[in-house]
């Protein structure tokens, strides 16, 4: 099969944790004998200092005429001071929005390797094995009107948490549909005791649940006792369903349970074009040293290689490379190891 790929490795850490990604992926296309058509174009702060757009054209033309996005992480600290629409962030928001993935997979999942390493008491995060879907193209991130007005020594700011029926439906789906795989228990949470926004929210999950998915079992769940509940009681849950904000804060939780959040992948789908990205930051405090955690973007690849490529067995073996170098004790600072990102991605291609 020829794989099309479009790499984005972005800003910090965000280069070091693709390069291994890219080192795999290579290896997995070898040893499967796929064809890999790669292009690596710039996206964040780089695309900025380089070009004074964070999504030049060019990336974006890039993006949308491959199968698959890849990207590592935006963000740097000399951007910090400028309003959002200036930010290294800005252009990720805007390629999310342009491919159309509303849909962000966040697994996380504990490897029994790791349960010593949560901060949480091991018998707490036993056995945690969730999947966030997190909307991603809609809600407050996008919302109008947003902004701030000032007067004078007056000044105030708005945002908009927004979505619509078949906003909220196409979401749902997703996560009903993949509960079906697994255990078949769907938990959307929302804050429906406070938000209009989320009690149309509760309203079309649970009318679309009863409609398409009468196999499932549909909970719903208060934003701030989800958030209790991942720390208490992580192992109730299957899969999550939630909006865009909402999402975001919880997935940083749950990869609390694994140990670290350099091993939290995603993949954020839509109509045809997949992204692909860990779910950390640029790391600034740690860019540049080579002591990055690449895991989280490995198992990237191997979620793209499962939904944008249908190819389950190179996923399954990427995702059982990392599991063999977890446990062989190949591990990053955050792990409370020693080992480089570099001699990370050559112990997972050793189980390859
Ligand atoms: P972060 O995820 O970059 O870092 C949080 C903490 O986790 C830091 O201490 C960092 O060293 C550590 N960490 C993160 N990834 C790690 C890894 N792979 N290995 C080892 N340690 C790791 O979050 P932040 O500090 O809040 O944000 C930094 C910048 O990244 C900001 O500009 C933010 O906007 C951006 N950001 C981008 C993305 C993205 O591109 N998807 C996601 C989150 C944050
Ligand atoms: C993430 C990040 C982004 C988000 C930021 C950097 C815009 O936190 O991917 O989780 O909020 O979506
Ligand atoms: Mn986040």
């Amino acid at each position: 099969m020829k794989l099309r790929i479009a790499w984005l490795p972005g800003d910090g850490i965000g280069p070091e944790v693709t390069a291994q990604a890219q080192v795999v992926l290579e290896a997995v296309c070898k040893k499967f004998s796929h064809d890999l058509e790669a292009q690596t174009g710039l996206l964040g702060g780089v695309a900025i200092r380089a070009t004074g757009d964070s999504l030049p054209a060019e990336s974006l033309a890039m993006a949308k005429s491959a199968a698959a996005v890849f990207m590592g992480a935006v963000g740097h600290p000399e951007f910090d001071a400028l309003p959002p629409e200036k930010r290294p962030e800005k252009g990720m928001l805007r390629l999310r929005k342009e491919l159309n993935v509303f849909a962000n997979l966040r697994p996380a999942r504990c490897l029994p390797e790791l349960e010593n390493l949560s901060p949480l008491r091991q018998e707490v995060v036993h056995g945690t094995d969730m999947i966030i879907v997190r909307e991603l193209t809609g809600g407050i991130y996008y919302g109008t009107p947003r902004g701030i007005s000032r007067f004078e020594n007056e000044a105030s700011a708005i945002n908009t948490m927004a979505y619509t029926k078949p906003e909220i439906e196409r979401l749902a789906r997703v996560g009903f549909k993949l509960a079906r795989g697994r255990r078949k228990v769907v938990t959307s949470v929302d804050k429906a005791n406070v938000l209009e926004n989320s009690q149309l929210w509760r309203e079309t999950v649970t009318n679309l649940g009863q409609k398409e998915f009468p196999d499932i079992k549909l909970e719903h769940q208060l934003v701030d006792s989800c958030a209790m509940l991942i720390v208490t009681n992580p192992r109730r849950f299957d899969v999550v369903v939630t909006e865009n904000l909402f999402g975001d804060i919880l997935s940083d939780e749950a990869a609390v349970l694994t140990g670290s959040i350099g091993m939290l992948p995603s993949a954020s789908l839509g109509e045809r074009t997949g992204l692909y990205e860990p779910v950390h930051g640029s790391a600034p405090d740690i860019a540049g040293q080579g002591i990055a955690n690449p895991y989280g973007a490995i198992l990237s690849v191997g979620m793209m290689l499962r939904h944008s490529f249908g190819l389950e067995k190179e996923a399954a073996a990427v995702e059982q490379a990392v599991t063999k170098a977890v446990a062989s004790g190949a591990r990053s600072r955050d792990l409370k190891g020693t080992t480089t990102t570099k001699e990370i991605g050559q112990a997972v291609l050793k189980f390859l």
